[in-house]
């Protein structure tokens, strides 16, 4: 088992990372509730298979628990949902000392987190992450929010959850593209911030894509930690927390371009980290051998590192310019010093993000 904790005063909390923990989730949470009664917001798909598990261990420790299933995927994030979720907080009683617990994907984290922190102007909150992209990036932070049509996580809220509790052993049933690409974010923990953890993934690659414990716990225990480490350092995304962001920019216009392929979003995260360490070796703060490395690791993992060539590049380079850290014309790009640290930069010029995606098309 692992702790992780995250600092934030009174809104302290902490993350639990345990194969088969949900067996004792029931447990865990009657030691943190501050009454019984509790809204399990969910995914049709993980309810089928993780549902009893969760609900006897729920029930074994007394807990009343009224299970709301939302669709799988990105359709649930939706204020019709929220709406939905309101209705049924009401008919299950959930008032100001209840507590909604998130047991899914990211997206239904996200949801659920901002019923939570809207209803009745906020109620007690936990997360039961069960991708891995949810257990080492959504799930810790207190980022909640819905899409609007006209764009992604335009409503939100700042709404730190109570705990997070994570059994790794929910992931066998995760297919293995969506275990690849929440590998891409773990992988981003490393380039970001710790070049020791970034050796650590490289070495253990096939344990990690065989899904062995220990490794697994290992590293959704260091990226909870770094994330964390972020978090703390910047609660409301005045500074640090852009660092996460690293691969996004072209990684967001990536998947904006490629919306009917289907292109996963670590999937598009990898293709902007190799873009992203192209710039910085341009600009002068990482070396080619370093850029290939990162290449090389992340394609050793299966993940794509290339623009595919079908994408339309003028959509693209829209999608770049629109980017909310846009600046007179530039857009700040999060690039590499190294393996292990990055830094904000204005350094790129619009004509080095078309080459360097011109380039990666080329040879994709
Ligand atoms: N709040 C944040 O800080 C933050 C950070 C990163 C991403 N996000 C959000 O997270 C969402 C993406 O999260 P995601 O990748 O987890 O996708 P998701 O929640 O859409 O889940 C993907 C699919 O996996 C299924 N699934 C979940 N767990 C499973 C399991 N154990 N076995 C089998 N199937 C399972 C789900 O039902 C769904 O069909 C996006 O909406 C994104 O905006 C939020
Ligand atoms: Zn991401």
């Amino acid at each position: 088992m692992a702790e992780v904790a995250v600092s934030l005063g009174e809104r302290s909390y902490s993350i639990t990372i345990e194969p088969g923990l949900l067996s004792r989730v029931g447990d865990v949470l009657a030691a943190t509730v501050r009454q019984k009664r509790l809204a399990v917001v969910t995914q049709k798909r993980v309810w089928q298979m993780w549902g009893n598990e969760l609900q006897s261990s729920l029930s074994r420790s007394g807990l009343e628990c009224s299970v709301i299933q939302t669709p799988n995927g990105e359709s649930a994030k939706s204020l019709t949902w929220v709406r939905h979720l309101y209705s049924e907080f009401a008919r299950a009683g959930i008032d100001r000392s209840s507590t909604v617990a998130a047991f899914g994907g990211g997206a239904v984290g996200d949801l659920a987190g901002f019923a939570a922190a809207s209803w009745l102007r906020g109620v007690d909150f936990v997360q039961i992450p069960t991708t891995l992209l949810a257990q080492v990036d959504a799930s810790v932070g207190g980022k909640v929010g819905v899409n609007l049509p006209i764009g992604k996580n335009l409503v939100g809220a700042f709404w730190q959850p109570r705990a997070v509790l994570i059994d790794s052993n929910v992931l066998e049933t995760l297919p293995k593209r969506d275990r690849r690409s929440g590998l891409a974010e773990v992988i981003k923990y490393g380039i970001i911030l710790d070049k020791e953890f970034f050796d650590y993934v490289k070495s253990h690659r096939g344990k990690l894509l065989s899904r062995e414990p220990s490794a697994i716990v290992e590293a959704i225990k260091r990226s909870c930690e770094l994330k964390a480490y972020v978090v703390t350092n910047d609660e409301r995304e005045s500074g640090l927390r852009a660092i996460l962001n690293y691969g996004h920019t072209i990684g967001h216009a990536v998947e904006a371009a490629g919306k009917y392929s289907g292109i996963k979003h670590g999937e598009a995260v990898s293709i902007g980290m190799v873009q992203a360490s192209r710039l910085s070796v341009m600009v002068g703060m990482l070396s080619d051998s370093e850029c290939q490395e990162i290449r090389s690791v992340l394609a050793s993992f299966g993940l794509p590192v290339e623009v595919p060539a079908e994408l339309d590049r003028d959509t693209m380079l829209k999608s770049i310019a629109l980017d909310k850290k846009s600046k007179g014309g530039r857009v700040r790009f999060v690039l590499a010093r190294g393996i292990g640290q990055v830094e904000l930069s204005e350094a790129v010029t619009p004509e080095m993000v078309a080459s360097v995606i011109h380039e990666s098309q080329e040879v994709s």
